[in-house]
């Protein structure tokens, strides 16, 4: 059953007239629960507990001692049926609803037009919760626990100090779009915790200071076009190599479809209500979703008015496909902007301290696809340009290793050259394995991927760095 029948509203009843039936301890909890919101209540009947006669003697509510009559509906916004008689409590009600009142016969499901909701509460953040009538006391317990474990005091307080700030907000920034993405950055950012641990005035402080950069901000027009499909880098796997550029672009995504080597924490960028659409591939996993489908996505997302991002490890257009995407979107006359991102073929030698050009060493590096590499001799590798460039950087080859380094070595490359194999670059469980051509397969034999193979000269400036590191933190021991 789909329980929809009951939508959720907040109803403003400062001022509004309710009519109560009833004045016993059902009809105490509904003055409890309504009284709050400062409705002007009537109880109708002949008798009141002593809880709802002390809410009479404060002038809190009017009582009319005398039993409930067919007219008494007439004049009310609300009309709540809590006698002990189910019978007339269902009455009141088809008197009540046949006049458009909003009506509700207590505990009685079937004679209502509206039904009130457990409410968890601190200061103005109010949470609703129903149970469509089917069980109010698990509603309450629900309730309990979000008071307890949700809203608690802290939150409170801060829906509160933002609530101060939310006129000057909606005057300092332009759009609604805007606003929403400020408040957003304002709560995932340190400022409830401030506010928590250091209280509003050095809250205030920081608000106003992420405030003045908002303005600052949204003070330059846009550059991310939304008419435009973007075709970004997403670095390496450091959530921190991304580009401002990309992070700016993520934030206005209606759409991101993304790799297997992109980290998921920068899909945190994204704002909620947009889509992110895993399109890994990985070698020889069937039902991987094929490059044409993806560059039809891209198509048909962009053709629906979607802000679409294709997010890809490392930079677009180094071994990434990003220039088969781009083709795709221009023959479908389709506007794309690409954002380069810092490619793992640099970075993964360069967390290992390795250049890939150094002066008096190597002044060119290039980039092979070692995947390609097999025993056909029909591969689509330059081998020859590969044994002669200084330095030869291999993506996707670490389970091709045996047969690089053979057809390197085949090509005329001198066993003894140096060689480093870098796996995880930049994240945390990266690993460098460094050794020669003739011992590296030995020494890498468990390495799996995503890994990068630095052949050439430059491998060693990091065993020289590592060894010049050392003297030094020794002489300033051997000082200390
Ligand atoms: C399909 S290619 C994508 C390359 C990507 N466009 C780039 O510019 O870094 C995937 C290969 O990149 C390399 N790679 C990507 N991220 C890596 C990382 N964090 N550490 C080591 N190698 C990585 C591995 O060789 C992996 O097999």
């Amino acid at each position: 059953m789909a329980y929809t029948k009951y939508h959720p509203v907040y109803l403003a009843l400062e001022g509004r007239t309710i009519l109560l039936v009833g004045g016993g301890f059902v009809a105490t909890e509904k003055l409890q629960s309504l009284l709050p919101s400062g409705p002007h209540i009537t109880v109708v009947a002949p008798w009141i507990n002593d809880e709802v006669r002390a809410l009479v003697d404060a002038g809190s509510i009017r009582w009319e001692a005398r039993e409930f009559l067919p007219t008494d509906v007439v004049d009310y916004f609300m009309v709540i049926a809590a006698t002990n008689n189910p019978q007339l409590n269902a009455e009141i009600y088809e008197l009540g609803n046949s006049l458009k009142k909003l009506s509700n016969s207590v505990d009685d499901p079937e004679h209502c037009n509206f039904i009130m909701s457990a409410i968890a509460k601190s200061g103005p953040m109010q949470v609703a919760i129903s149970s469509a009538g089917c069980s109010p006391a698990l509603a309450q317990r629900v309730r309990n626990r979000i008071e307890r474990e949700i809203l608690t005091d802290d939150m409170g307080q801060l829906a509160e100090f933002l609530g101060e700030w939310r006129p000057e907000v909606k005057k300092s920034l332009p759009t609604y779009k805007v606003r929403q993405a400020f408040w957003e950055q304002v709560i995932d950012s340190q400022l409830p915790r401030t506010l928590a641990s250091k209280g509003v005035e050095a809250a205030n402080e920081l608000f106003q200071s992420m405030l003045r950069r908002a303005i600052l901000a949204s003070a330059e027009p846009s550059s991310v076009d939304p008419k435009k499909v973007y075709l970004v880098g997403a670095g390496p796997g450091d959530p921190g190599l991304i580009t401002v550029r990309a992070v700016e672009i993520l934030r206005k995504a209606d759409v991101v479809i993304y790799d297997r080597l992109v980290n998921p924490i920068l899909l945190g960028y994204v704002s909620p209500g947009a889509e992110c659409i895993y399109a890994g591939k990985e070698r020889g996993t069937p039902g991987q979703p094929r490059q044409d489908h993806i560059n039809t996505q891209l198509v048909q997302f962009a053709k629906q008015g979607k802000l679409v991002v294709r997010l890809k490890g490392g930079d677009p257009f180094v071994f990434g496909r990003g220039g088969e995407e781009a083709l795709a979107l221009a023959k479908a006359g389709i506007e794309f902007e690409v954002v380069p991102g810092v490619s793992s073929s640099i970075a993964a030698a360069e967390v290992a301290n390795i250049p890939v050009t150094h002066r008096g060493i190597s002044a060119a590096f290039a980039v092979f696809a070692g995947q390609e590499a097999d025993d056909s001799r029909g591969d689509r590798i330059p081998w020859k340009a590969a044994a002669n460039i200084p330095t030869a950087v291999f993506l996707m080859g670490v389970e091709r290793l045996p047969l690089i380094v053979s057809r390197l070595i085949e090509e005329g490359r001198d066993p003894n050259t140096p060689i480093a194999v870098v796996s995880n670059a930049t994240m945390s469980n990266e690993d460098v394995v460094v050794g020669t051509l003739s011992t590296i397969v030995d020494l890498a034999v468990g390495v799996r991927p995503p890994a990068v193979c630095i052949v050439g000269e430059v491998v060693r400036v990091r065993e020289q760095i590592a060894s010049l590191l050392l003297a030094s933190l020794g002489q300033a021991a051997v000082a200390a």
